[in-house]
């Protein structure tokens, strides 16, 4: 049996850093289920599909090979076998991706290809749904948390690190609309799973959260 550990939680509370430090640390593959969603959401932009079009949306799944690539302690998102453009990354991404991710065909699709990350000898899988709905039998749960004004500060620190010009205000009200959607759509909504470890990250650093699940993880 493969061993997997979910990461879920709300955007900015640092999942993504504590994803690539485990995964870095155990050797582990590494799946970031929200670049898919960013995917696709990207791609129906750039070639003017309508994202409100659910089947259309599918259709672009089996088109699509992510790799996440480690060189160096550091990872490399590869689409079709190419770097990911840094654009991936933005709010407006974002919140387009929590607009295509409410619909149930398009997740019920994406359940098998995301699955298939879980290789030998592990996986670190970051998300809304991770221990939820796609891995429920995972060995280890993580919800990670914390309070709104840090998760926009952190959000806003890594979007300028990527050199994205951001207006702190508009910021504020697309994460709290993005938030508000992963709450409360009718599938997968963004809730722990009961048997999830609930780890507030708000006043601890990246070493402290990854020294805090590495412990509980001995247990
Ligand atoms: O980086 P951040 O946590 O802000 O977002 P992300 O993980 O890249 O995910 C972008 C959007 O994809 C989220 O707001 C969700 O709506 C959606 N998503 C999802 O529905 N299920 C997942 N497992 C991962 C992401």
């Amino acid at each position: 049996i493969i061993p997997v550990i979910t990461i879920d939680g709300p955007s900015g509370v640092g999942k993504g850093t504590l994803s690539r430090r485990l995964s870095n640390i155990l050797g582990w593959n590494l799946l970031d289920s929200g670049i898919i969603y960013r995917i696709l959401a990207s791609i129906a932009l750039d070639n003017n599909i309508d994202t409100n079009n659910e089947i259309k949306l599918i259709m672009l799944i089996p088109l699509i090979k992510i790799d996440f690539l480690r060189k160096n302690n550091r990872f490399i998102v590869l689409l079709n076998k190419k770097e990911i453009d840094k654009n991936i990354y933005t709010e407006i991404i974002g919140n387009l991706a929590s607009k295509i991710a409410i619909f149930p065909k398009l997740r019920a699709s994406l359940l098998r290809y995301q699955r298939k990350f879980c290789i030998w000898p592990g996986l670190v899988a970051d998300g809304r749904d991770m221990g939820t709905i796609v891995f429920p039998n995972a060995m280890v749960k993580i919800f990670l948390y914390a309070s709104e004004r840090k998760r926009e500060q952190r959000r806003l620190d890594q979007l300028q690190k990527t050199n994205f010009n951001v207006n702190f205000n508009c910021l504020l009200s697309q994460i709290r609309e993005r938030d508000n959607r992963d709450y409360t759509r009718k599938i997968a909504p963004l809730i722990p799973s009961v048997d999830a470890l609930m780890l507030d990250s708000t006043d601890l650093s990246e070493n402290e959260v990854t020294n805090k699940v590495l412990t509980y993880m001995k247990q």
